[in-house]
Order: C-alpha cells, then sequence, then structure tokens
C-alpha cells in the first residue's frame, strides 16, 4: 500500500508515521528525515537545503522529488510505503503522479491531519527526539518513561531540531498554508482524500488512522 500524511508542521506525521511503519511493515519516508541527513553529512543536496530549512522555507521541488523518486525504487519500498512530507507543493504531487504513473502505479490513500494552529505550536515547541536512535518526545504530551532515558534506545542524548521555535514555524505555517493545503482539493478530486482528528491524543490518532486503513484494506 503507497500512503501520503498530509498536515501542518506539528500536526502529528511523524509521530503516526513512525507507530505505522511498525504495525503494517510499510516504510516512512520521510523528506525532511532525508534533507536533515543531508545537511548533517554536508553533501551537495544538504548545503542546498540547509538555510531554506532553518528559515522555514521549502527547498526546490527538484531537489526533493529527485531524492523520492531515488529512494522509492529501493528494495524496501516494494511492499509499499508511507510518504511523510512529500508531495508538498502541486509540483511535487505532479511528479509523484509521473513516478508512479511509471511504475504503473497510484496512491492508494491520502490522510490528512487536521490540527489547530495554537495546538501546533504547543507541540513543535515542545518537541525534542533520542539523539541516537530518533525517537520523537515532547516535554508534555509524550514524556520518555524513565526521565532523561530514551524508551527505545536506553541513549541519554536528547536534541532538539534547530528549526522548531516559534518564530521558524510562522515561516513554515505560511508555506503549508500557501503551498501545500492546495493538495487537499487536488487529491479530493482525484478521489483518495481522506481527513482525520488530529486533536485527540496521540493514541486517539492512531486508532482513527488504523481503522480507516483497515477499511481500506491495508
Ligand atoms: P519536516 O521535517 O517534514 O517538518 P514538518 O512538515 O514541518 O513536520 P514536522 O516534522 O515538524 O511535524 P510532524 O507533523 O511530523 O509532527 P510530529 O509527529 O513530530 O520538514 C522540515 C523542513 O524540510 C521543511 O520546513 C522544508 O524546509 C523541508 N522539506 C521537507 N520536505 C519537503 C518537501 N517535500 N518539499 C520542500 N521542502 C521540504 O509531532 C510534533 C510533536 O507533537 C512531537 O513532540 C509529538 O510527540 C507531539 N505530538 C504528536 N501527535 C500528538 C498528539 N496527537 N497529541 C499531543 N502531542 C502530539
Amino acid at each position: 500500500m503507497r500512503i501520503m500524511l498530509l498536515g501542518p508542521p506539528g500536526a502529528g506525521k511523524g509521530t503516526q508515521a513512525a507507530t505505522i511503519e511498525k504495525s503494517r511493515q510499510i516504510v516512512q519516508l520521510s523528506t525532511g528525515d532525508m534533507l536533515r541527513a543531508a545537511v548533517a553529512a554536508g553533501t551537495e543536496v544538504g548545503l542546498q537545503a540547509k538555510s531554506l530549512m532553518e528559515s522555514g522555507s521549502l527547498v526546490p521541488d527538484e531537489l526533493v522529488t529527485s531524492i523520492v523518486s531515488a529512494r522509492v525504487d529501493e528494495p524496501d519500498c516494494a511492499n509499499g510505503y508511507l510518504l511523510d512530507g512529500y508531495p508538498r507543493t502541486l509540483g511535487q504531487a505532479a511528479a509523484l503522479e509521473d513516478i508512479l504513473a511509471a511504475k504503473g502505479q497510484a496512491l492508494d490513500a491520502v490522510i490528512e491531519m487536521k490540527v489547530d494552529d495554537d495546538q501546533l505550536v504547543k507541540r513543535i515547541v515542545g518537541r525534542f527526539s533520542c539523539g541516537k536512535c530518533g525517537a520523537g518526545y515532547h516535554d508534555e504530551f509524550k514524556k520518555p518513561k524513565v526521565e532523561n532515558t530514551c524508551d527505545e534506545c536506553g541513549s541519554n542524548e536528547f536534541k532538539r531540531r534547530a528549526d522548531d521555535n516559534e518564530e521558524t514555524l510562522r515561516s513554515r505555517l505560511m508555506a503549508y498554508y500557501k503551498e501545500t493545503s492546495p493538495l487537499i482539493g487536488f487529491y479530493t478530486c482525484k478521489g483518495n482524500m481522506h481527513s482525520v482528528d488530529g486533536m485527540g491524543s496521540i493514541e486517539a490518532v492512531q486508532q482513527e488512522i488504523s481503522a480507516l486503513l483497515d477499511k481500506l484494506g491495508s
């Protein structure tokens, strides 16, 4: 199955993608994670993306599409994948249509996660992750079970993203409403658009998505 999670920064895409990846055995493809890895490694792509990401702007369509196009050809994507953060513009959506059509495939479902702006600010400002395995946490909504210890790998090292502050979030939200939200109309017209209430607890959202995927036959 090929699924896409669509929603503003902090909607919970990464959180839910991690659970779906484990429970449904389909690989999570996060363009944000791929770009951050490129920045950390100092590659050509990373050098082009760094300042744009730090300012909350989108990186160019061609750059991100070339990364996704190569990634979906890898063997672990053969049984399907979960797109987290791609496509993000109508241009990227058109490019994805071409990538899929060349393989005789289609997106089975686009799941929009609806969350109010005030809640997005709280989620972004309080987010942190394990510096070793990348497991995601929140100061208030998802604390490690044992203080300062990762539930997944036991590490005591945590990190926060450079773009997780209120000022950059405003630019990221602007980019979402201006460039990404038109995708809701695009996929509604294609007939594969579904929406979930992202305002509930992590577990409640998980259950709503799981019920939807069961219904769709994943
Ligand atoms: P990216 O990394 O994709 O960031 P984003 O879309 O802004 O999304 P986030 O990762 O911030 O939020 P999320 O929805 O995954 O929330 P999470 O689950 O972590 O992109 C970063 C940058 O890369 C972009 O700004 C752009 O520059 C570039 N980029 C990436 N893809 C691109 C593309 N296709 N084209 C162009 N540029 C691109 O949750 C957030 C927090 O809330 C966590 O702490 C979590 O524990 C908590 N939480 C989650 N769900 C709940 C809940 N239900 N209740 C309470 N707390 C919750």
